[in-house]
């Protein structure tokens, strides 16, 4: 199948989801990037920038993001970029329910790029891609196990059918507080550039 074809009607779905709209605003956010890139990297939710454009992480945060990304040798037109949450919560942070349904999205794009690295960007991110033995459609998200970040950042935290799955910091949390978690964020950032060019 034609990868991009593949990931332009799942954005098309994302469109018209109903579902993924309930209690929140903006336009969809379905990701960019290469549809056969083997690193992809995943956020949380759109936020306000990223909702007037329809593009993810081209906000504040997307620029740190992106800036990483670079600083790591790797090009933004070689890597895939998206979230969980497909559009801008009302109450800015996602509900499981958000995230459950999200997922269901999120693993069909998956499915269709077949990365070997996913770096999961925060919990939202972990709690919308680890797996989930129990039934994803049911909205629920108690099969998923749950991470702490803190503690299991830097580190590949599952491996599953050939992918990896790095976990670090979201970069606004380098935003909200650069001292605690900027160089933790470019540290983990290094430890990428070590397993994806080995
Ligand atoms: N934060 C995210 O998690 N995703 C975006 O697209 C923008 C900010």
């Amino acid at each position: 199948m034609d990868k991009q074809r593949g990931l332009n009607t799942i954005a098309k779905e994302i469109e018209h989801c109903t579902i993924c709209k309930e209690g929140k605003t903006g336009l969809a956010v379905p990701g960019e990037g290469n549809p056969d890139a083997d690193i992809v990297f995943i956020g949380e939710a759109p936020g306000k920038t990223e909702a007037k454009t329809g593009r993810p992480f081209v906000g504040r945060s997307g620029q740190l993001l992106r800036s990483l990304i670079r600083e790591i040798g790797l090009e933004e037109k070689d890597v895939y970029i998206t979230s969980p949450v497909k559009y801008l919560p009302l109450k800015v942070t996602p509900t499981p329910k958000d995230i459950a349904h999200g997922r269901t999205h999120l693993m069909k794009q998956l499915e269709v790029i077949q990365p070997k690295v996913v770096i999961l960007l925060g919990r939202v991110a972990a709690e919308g891609v680890l797996q989930n033995p129990t039934s994803v459609a049911s909205g629920d998200l108690r099969g998923v196990r749950k991470v702490a970040v803190t503690k299991e950042r830097g580190n590949v935290i599952e491996e599953r059918d050939g992918v990896k799955y790095f976990l670090t910091y979201h970069p606004a949390a380098a935003l909200r507080f650069p001292v605690k978690f900027k160089r933790i964020l470019e540290e983990d950032f290094e430890k990428v550039k070590k397993f994806i060019y080995n």
